[in-house]
């Protein structure tokens, strides 16, 4: 376990541990390099620290309409993920994450392009309050991004497996991401085989990104905890 940041006595709320693991983040930004940025309130405070050094980096590929206005606003250019090849890194923050580096990710509605601009990098940093670790990933309603005409039969289709789909609302209406599309939080499943689970579902018509990120998983995760910064390192 490596302290990174002094702790204050009281035990440290949540937000004191997304910034934590936000600032401890940017040892794993290389100088000159273009950088992959999540989506969320952890991200948020990562991308508040990366203000703070964005003279020694060309700037980033973002994952949501949302976080390319925070890092704008803070003077940091966003490249199209068309113009970059690749990334050395890519942070962000997850909803659950296992003792594998397994994830559930689309809290935040982002997950299409948190997976895409994932899929750039050749190492995910997951940056997470300890509250998000699980044994088995599941209790967080899993997030899944569809074409709408699509979601009445992805919805029977999880019913068959146990899950109930229910369709995310913003204002009373359905929520629309950022591609144009609807999204299903399912709740009431059990993901014993994440690799096996993310192939299947991906492969149903209508469904545009599933949120487990198992063949996108993370290299390592930043946990914040009370004692500090934990480091977790996935084979
Ligand atoms: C965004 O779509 C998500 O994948 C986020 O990474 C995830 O929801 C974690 O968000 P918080 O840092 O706000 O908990």
């Amino acid at each position: 376990m490596t302290s990174l940041m002094s702790l204050s006595s009281s035990a440290p709320t949540q937000d004191e541990l997304k910034t934590l693991v936000g600032r401890a983040a940017l040892q794993y930004v290389e100088p000159g390099s273009i950088v992959g940025v999540g989506t969320g309130s952890t991200v948020n405070k990562f991308i508040d620290a990366l203000a703070d050094v964005k003279q020694r980096i060309r700037g980033a590929v973002s994952s949501s309409e949302a976080s390319t206005a925070r890092l704008r606003a803070l003077g940091i250019a966003v490249f199209d993920a068309n113009e970059v090849d690749a990334l050395a890194v890519y942070i962000d923050g997850a909803d659950e994450i296992d003792g594998r580096g397994y994830m559930i990710k689309g809290g935040g509605a982002a997950l299409t392009r948190e997976k895409i601009v994932a899929s750039m990098a050749a190492q995910f940093v997951c940056i997470a309050d300890a509250s998000k670790q699980v044994e088995v990933l599941g209790r967080f309603p899993l997030p899944v991004e569809v074409i709408p005409m699509a979601a009445r039969q992805i919805t029977r289709r999880f019913a068959a497996l146990g899950g109930k789909a229910r369709l995310r609302l913003q204002g009373g209406a359905p929520l629309v991401t950022d591609n144009g599309q609807h999204l299903l939080d399912v709740h009431g499943l059990r993901i014993d085989a994440p690799l096996a689970f993310e192939s299947e579902v991906n492969q149903w018509p209508g469904v545009v990104t599933v949120g487990v990120f198992a063949h996108q998983k993370a290299t390592l995760c930043l946990l914040g905890t009370a004692q500090g910064v934990q480091t977790l390192r996935f084979d």
